[in-house]
């Protein structure tokens, strides 16, 4: 893989940060000097030595979306369609990422090809953008989900509650996979290699779906915290009487054999979440 011919969009969210450990060569940008919602900015960007789009840009702000839908669909749409097009235009490979949330999680095992279904804004969004990105014939989407890497994240919030002593109640009904940024880009970097057909591909780590509150119970044993409890509750219970929460999936754990048929064989989350807590003791 030649890295310099290689542009890094939202260089500065967790996957564009462990997008630039991979590719240290790379371009890599952020919204300050590449707006994707800007066709113009798009148009006008020197791609003369691009071969390939790695779009780790995004508005991920899940609830927030709920009462932002403009700037949501305006990123997460028109955004990744401005990039869709300069692709075709100039003959480039897109690679982008998607999200559970684009189904409902009624279905406890998803496949690539399943309806899109989402529940909130932020799903319809995501759903938008692989529309958007599929229309340019050179593409890999990433479907992934509970993304967990340098940046505001659920291990991290858990690691913050165990160091001021806190015995969290955390919802157990959605089970689901952990995806390490280090997975994601590692499968990346595979399907690009590899030159795998392009389409759409899940992408989480693997082993058993698990619900946030057993996933605390694995943090808090890894930080030696067996005098913590975690306290079980529902989605429901817990966001009741809060405002412009987006609902949930409850399934969200995805079906991997696609990527696995590559020869690309992910690695089980609990192993992984082992290596990103030592090395965040280590900070
Ligand atoms: N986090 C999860 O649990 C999760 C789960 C499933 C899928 N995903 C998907 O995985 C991808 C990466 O997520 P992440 O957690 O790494 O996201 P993140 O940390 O929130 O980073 C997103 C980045 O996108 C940039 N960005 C926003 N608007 C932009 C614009 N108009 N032009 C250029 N850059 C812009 C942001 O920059 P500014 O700060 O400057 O706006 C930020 O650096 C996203 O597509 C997300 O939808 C995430």
């Amino acid at each position: 893989m030649d890295d310099t011919k290689l542009l890094i969009i939202g260089a500065y969210g967790q996957l564009g940060k462990a997008l630039q450990a991979q590719y240290p060569d790379a371009l890599a940008v952020d919204s300050d000097k590449l707006d994707i919602t800007s066709p113009e900015a798009v148009n006008n960007f020197d791609w003369s030595n691009i071969t390939h789009i790695l779009n780790a840009a995004a508005y991920t702000n899940v609830d927030g979306a709920e009462t932002n839908e403009a700037l949501c669909m305006k990123i997460n749409v028109a955004g990744v369609a401005n990039l869709s097009e300069i692709a075709s235009k100039k003959d480039l490979t897109l690679v982008h990422i998607s999200s559970d949330y684009v189904f409902d999680g009624t279905r406890d095992n998803h496949t690539e090809d399943e309806e899109f279904s989402p529940l909130s804004v932020y799903g319809r969004s995501k759903a938008g953008g692989d529309t958007e990105t599929t229309k340019t014939p050179k593409h890999y989407v990433l479907r992934t989900s509970w993304v967990i890497g340098d940046g505001h994240n659920f291990v991290r919030i858990m690691m913050g509650l165990a160091d001021k002593d806190v015995s969290p109640t955390v919802v157990s009904d959605q089970v689901g996979r952990l995806t390490f940024t280090s997975e994601l880009v590692r499968a990346i970097d595979h399907l690009l290699t590899k030159s795998a057909p392009f389409g759409t591909y899940n992408v989480s780590n693997s082993g058993k779906p698990a619900s946030w509150a057993d996933i605390t119970r694995e943090i808090f044993k890894l930080l030696g915290r067996d005098d913590l409890t975690v306290t079980d509750t529902t989605t429901l219970e817990y966001y009741a009487g809060k405002e412009n929460i987006a609902p949930r999936p409850l399934q969200s754990a995805l079906n991997l054999d696609k990527i696995r048929a590559t020869g690309f064989e992910p690695r089980d989350w609990q192993e992984n979440l082992k290596e990103y807590i030592e090395k965040e003791q280590a900070k």
